[in-house]
């Protein structure tokens, strides 16, 4: 089993310790290989918004950096933890540039078969917002989220109280846990109500814009997306009643852009 931590402080203090915790108490119980990428010494470049990995391919970026080999690693291993501080009420600029340089993965979601682990610290404020964005990221991209934990660690103002370090030790170990239970069942559990929304959101501008956008549209049909009466990305049991709800929000949305379009072809 392969765990892949994305390291969103650039440094090796709280965010890392709280990892390393919980490296340890999953493999207290099995041998994981475990990887991070410090963002701080990867390479990655600010992204210039030209549009080219959506339009025609992550393939035609102009920047030359370590994007395509951080995607790589996402998707050889079996779980992926996305680690962030608070900073500023949200994730650091690093997981942020992160997120950014592979932007087209919310149009062509791709992490299927990984687990996710999200994990923030918070000298006091903030870790709600940020484990909410990331819980967003993760499961547009794909990712099955099996663990949320943002823990309280600051860091000026001399050690926690102890009652506190108790509550983060409790936090890490259930999320650990839980983190592991998902790694090691091997399958993709039922789909909640909010992906199986996220792909009727995402299939409604895709088919409807079709060669406007020939990329993603080219993409979403050769994984047969696009077909009548497809309930999820991945064949897994999807309730009637979520699938009957993503319905009716994808028919709202593509009436919506079917406006807009019409709309812009008459101007
Ligand atoms: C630039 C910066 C901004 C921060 N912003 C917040 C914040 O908005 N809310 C908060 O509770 N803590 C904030 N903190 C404290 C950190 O979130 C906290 O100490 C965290 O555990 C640091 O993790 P690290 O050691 O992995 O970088 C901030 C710290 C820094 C350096």
């Amino acid at each position: 089993m392969k765990v892949l931590v994305i390291m969103g402080s650039p440094r090796k203090g709280n965010t890392y310790r709280a990892a390393e915790r919980i490296r340890e108490i999953i493999q207290k119980k099995v041998p994981v290989e475990w990887e991070y990428v410090m963002l701080k010494d990867a390479h990655l470049e600010d992204c210039r918004g030209c549009y080219m990995c959506f339009e025609k391919g992550e393939e035609y970026c102009s920047l030359k950096d370590e994007a395509s080999p951080l995607e790589q690693k996402m998707m050889d291993a079996d779980g992926v933890i996305f680690a962030s501080p608070v900073y500023g009420f949200q994730v650091s600029y690093l997981m942020k540039l992160f997120i950014d340089r592979h932007g087209y993965i919310f149009h062509r979601p791709r992490f299927f078969r990984q687990k996710a682990l999200l994990l923030t610290t918070a000298g006091f404020s903030g870790m709600s917002d940020v484990l909410k964005y990331l819980n967003l990221v993760a499961r547009i991209w794909g990712f099955e989220v099996s663990a949320r934990v943002g823990i309280r660690s600051h860091a000026t103002f001399g050690p926690l109280p102890p009652y506190v370090m108790d509550e983060n030790e409790r936090k890490l170990q259930v999320a650990a846990a839980a983190f592991l239970t998902a790694l090691q069942s091997g399958t993709r559990s039922r789909s909640k109500l909010f992906d199986v929304i996220g792909f009727h959101i995402g299939r409604a501008p895709i088919d409807e814009l079709g060669d406007l956008a020939p990329k993603d549209h080219k993409y979403w049909k050769e994984k047969g997306w696009l077909e009548k009466g497809k309930r999820f990305y991945v064949d897994v049991p999807v309730n009637p009643l979520y699938h009957a709800i993503g319905l009716m929000v994808e028919w709202y949305m593509r009436r919506r852009i079917r406006k807009d379009l019409r709309a812009v072809i008459k101007d």
